[in-house]
C-alpha cells in the first residue's frame, strides 16, 4: 500500500509528460465574430490546449499579444470590428425596421466576416502553397460563416463547430439535431414560443422556422459556398456536407439555464469558463462607492452591445427618476459621463463587472439577458430583472424568470412604477436570493470541470482522427423520410381514399334502400289517392 502511495506520483507525473510528448498536436481555431464577449470563452479554449501542449494557430479579433507564449500564434483579425460599429441593439425593440435591418446586416456581416477570414494574409500563408502544413483538428466558429468550415477540408482534419450560445435552426437542420418550431428552447423566435400555444401560432411559428431553414439553405448557404470556392477552388464539397460531417459540436449553455431538449450525440455543451477564480479587483472610486453602500446597491449594466444612452429620453428619464426614490445605491454602466444622474447613482462606461457582482453588498442585477452575464449572475447567486433587447436574450430572461430568480420588464411599456415594485420585489422578497442560491449549488454540482472536459473531447477527436461513431447519419437522407414525411402523406392518402370509398358504398347502398322504400312508399301512396280520389 505504501509503496503504491509513493509511486503514484511519479507514475502520474511520468504519464503527464509523456502524454505531453506523444500527443502534442496542432490545432487551427478560427473564430473570426467581432463580439468581445464571444471570443473571451473561445481564448479560455484555445490557452488551455496550448498548455496541454499542442500548438495553436488561432484567427481571432481579440489577440492576446504575449510572446511569452511559445506554440501560440495569434492572426490579428482586429480590424474586423470596423465593420460593425453601427450595430446598436438600444433601439431595435421599438424600431421593427431596424431590427429586420439588423438580421439582414447580420446576414451580410457573415459574408464580409468569412471573406476578410479566408483573405487574411496570415491565414492564406498556411493554406496556400503548403503540402507540408498539417492540422490535426480545426476548431470554426459556427454562428454565421459556414465558409471558414472549408479549412477543414483543405488540411483533410476534423472539424470541431464552437458555438457561444445555442445552435441556431439551420445548425440543428444540417446535423440533423430536432427543430422545434414552438419548443421554448427555439430561440430564434424570441418571446413567440412555450407550452399551450394556439394552432394559429404555432402554424406560424412552423411556417416562420422552417422558411429561415429554407432561406438559409438557398441564399446565405450558397454564397458562403462561393466564397469557399474563390479560395479553395471549385472542386470542393459542399458546404453543408462539410458540416454534416462536424465531429463535434462545442455549445457554450449551461443546459440547467436553457430549456432542456433532445439533443444529438456530439454535442457537449460548456459554461462558464470565463468566470475567474478570483474576481478582478474594482478601480478605488467605485470600490469606495459600493463598500460605502451599507444598505446595499443595485448593478445596471445593459451588456456590451446595447448602449445605455442611446436609449429614448423618456425612458432614461424613468430609470434616473426611480434609482432616485430608492434607499439603494446604484451602480449603472452608462456610456455618457456627462449624462446627469440622482447623487445615489455612480455611472460608469466600463466596470469589471465580475468583481461588481461579487461584491457582498450587491442586491440586485438589472441586465438585457447576456449569456455570459446569466452565468455569472448564478455563479456570484445575484438575483435578476431582465429588460431583453435582442435574438436569445428573450429567451434567457424567460428561462430564469421559470427558475424564479428574476423578473420580465418589458422596455417598450416600460413605466416608473412597474420597474420600482419590481425592484423592491425581487430584493424584499427572500426567495429570489434563495432560489438563486439553490440554482448555483444545482450548477455546480458536475462530475467533472466544464473545461477540462471540453479539452477531453477534443483531445479525443485528434487521437481517433474524428468521430464517426457519434455522427447522426440520418441527415444523409432525403428531408422528407428523415421526418417521415412520404409515410405520413402516404397514409394520409390512403385513408381519405377509403373512408371515400367506404363513403361512397354507404351512399350508393343507402340510395338503393332509399330508391326501394320511396318506390314501395310512392306506389302504396298513389294507391292510397286512388283510393281516396274513387270513393
Ligand atoms: C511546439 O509544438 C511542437 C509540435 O507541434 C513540439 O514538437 C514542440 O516541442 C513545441 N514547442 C514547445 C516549446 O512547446
Ligand atoms: C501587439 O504587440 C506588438 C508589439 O508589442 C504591437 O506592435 C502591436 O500593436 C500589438 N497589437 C495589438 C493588437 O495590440
Ligand atoms: C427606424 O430605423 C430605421 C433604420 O435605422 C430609420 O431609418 C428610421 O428612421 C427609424 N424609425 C424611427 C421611427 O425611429
Ligand atoms: C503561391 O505560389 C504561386 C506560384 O508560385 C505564387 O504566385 C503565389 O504568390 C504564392 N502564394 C503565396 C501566398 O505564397
Ligand atoms: C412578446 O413580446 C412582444 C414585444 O415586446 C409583446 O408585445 C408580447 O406581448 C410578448 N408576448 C408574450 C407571450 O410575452
Ligand atoms: C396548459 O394548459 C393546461 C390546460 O388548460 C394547464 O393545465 C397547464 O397548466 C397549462 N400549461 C402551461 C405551461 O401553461
Ligand atoms: C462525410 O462523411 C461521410 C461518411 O463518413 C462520407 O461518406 C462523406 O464523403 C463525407 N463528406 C464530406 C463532404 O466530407
Ligand atoms: C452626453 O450627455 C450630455 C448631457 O446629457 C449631452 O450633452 C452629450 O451630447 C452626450 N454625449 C454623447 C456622446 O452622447
Ligand atoms: C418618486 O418620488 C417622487 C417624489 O417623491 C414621486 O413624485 C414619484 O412618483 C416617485 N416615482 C416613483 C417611480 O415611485
Amino acid at each position: 500500500m505504501r509503496l503504491i502511495t509513493a509511486i503514484s506520483p511519479i507514475t502520474i507525473l511520468w504519464i503527464l509528460v509523456t502524454s505531453n510528448l506523444t500527443c502534442s498536436e496542432r490545432l487551427l481555431i478560427i473564430t473570426p465574430t467581432p463580439s468581445y464577449s464571444h471570443q473571451i470563452v473561445f481564448r479560455v479554449i484555445s490557452l488551455a490546449l496550448n498548455k496541454r501542449g499542442h500548438e495553436i494557430v488561432t484567427l481571432t479579433p481579440n489577440i492576446l499579444n504575449d510572446t511569452g507564449i511559445t506554440n501560440y500564434t495569434e492572426i490579428d483579425f482586429g480590424f474586423i470590428y470596423e465593420k460593425i460599429d453601427d450595430t446598436d441593439m438600444s433601439q431595435t425593440r421599438w424600431n421593427l425596421t431596424q431590427l429586420a435591418g439588423l438580421k439582414t446586416r447580420l446576414l451580410t456581416l457573415g459574408h464580409n466576416i468569412a471573406e476578410d477570414a479566408l483573405s487574411h494574409p496570415d491565414l492564406v500563408k498556411y493554406y496556400t502553397n503548403r503540402t507540408d502544413m498539417q492540422f490535426d483538428a480545426v476548431i470554426a466558429e459556427m454562428i454565421m460563416t459556414p465558409a471558414i468550415y472549408m479549412l477543414a477540408h483543405r488540411f483533410n482534419a476534423p472539424l470541431i463547430g464552437i458555438m457561444s450560445m445555442d445552435l441556431q435552426n439551420c445548425h440543428r437542420f444540417t446535423l440533423g439535431s430536432p427543430v422545434l418550431p414552438s419548443h421554448s428552447s427555439n430561440w430564434e423566435l424570441e418571446n413567440l414560443t412555450g407550452l399551450n400555444l394556439s394552432f394559429w401560432r404555432r402554424l406560424i411559428n412552423f411556417i416562420n422556422t422552417w422558411w429561415s431553414i429554407h432561406s438559409w439553405f438557398n441564399n446565405f448557404a450558397n454564397k458562403q459556398q462561393k466564397i469557399a470556392e474563390k479560395y479553395f477552388g471549385n472542386n470542393i464539397p459542399y458546404i453543408t456536407d462539410v458540416a454534416k460531417n462536424m465531429s463535434l459540436v462545442l455549445i457554450n449553455q449551461e443546459p440547467l439555464l436553457a430549456y432542456a431538449r433532445p439533443e444529438i450525440p456530439n454535442i457537449v455543451h460548456f459554461s462558464g469558463l470565463h468566470i475567474t477564480k478570483a474576481p478582478p479587483s474594482l478601480p478605488k472610486n467605485l470600490k469606495a462607492f459600493l463598500d460605502s453602500a451599507t444598505n446595499g446597491f443595485i448593478y445596471m449594466s445593459l451588456g456590451s452591445n446595447t448602449k445605455s444612452k442611446l436609449l429614448p429620453k423618456k425612458i432614461l428619464e424613468i430609470f434616473a427618476n426611480t434609482f432616485a426614490n430608492l434607499s439603494y445605491k446604484v451602480l449603472w454602466k452608462f456610456e455618457n459621463d456627462s449624462y446627469h444622474v440622482p447623487p445615489n447613482v455612480f455611472i460608469s462606461k466600463w466596470t469589471p463587472q465580475q468583481g461588481v457582482l461579487a461584491h457582498p453588498n450587491i442586491k440586485l442585477f438589472i441586465y438585457q439577458g447576456g449569456l455570459q452575464s446569466t452565468e455569472e449572475a448564478v455563479h456570484y447567486a445575484v438575483p435578476l430583472i431582465g429588460i431583453p433587447f435582442v435574438f436569445d436574450q428573450v429567451y434567457q430572461v424567460m428561462k430564469m424568470v421559470s427558475l424564479g430568480v428574476a423578473r420580465y420588464l418589458d422596455i417598450v411599456q416600460l413605466t416608473g412604477s412597474e420597474l420600482y415594485d419590481a425592484i423592491i420585489e425581487v430584493i424584499d422578497d427572500k426567495g429570489y436570493k434563495d432560489r438563486m442560491l439553490a440554482l448555483r449549488a444545482l450548477t455546480k454540482d458536475k462530475p467533472y470541470d466544464s473545461l477540462e472536459n471540453v479539452i477531453w473531447w477534443i483531445e479525443f477527436v485528434m487521437r481517433h482522427n474524428g468521430a464517426p461513431h457519434l455522427r447522426f447519419n440520418g441527415v444523409d437522407i432525403a428531408w422528407y423520410q428523415q421526418f417521415d414525411l412520404d409515410v405520413i402523406v402516404f397514409l394520409t392518402i390512403t385513408l381519405f381514399l377509403v373512408l371515400c370509398a367506404i363513403l361512397a358504398i354507404v351512399g350508393w347502398v343507402s340510395k338503393k334502400l332509399y330508391n326501394t322504400y320511396y318506390n314501395d312508399i310512392s306506389n302504396h301512396y298513389v294507391w292510397f289517392k286512388d283510393k281516396t280520389k274513387s270513393e
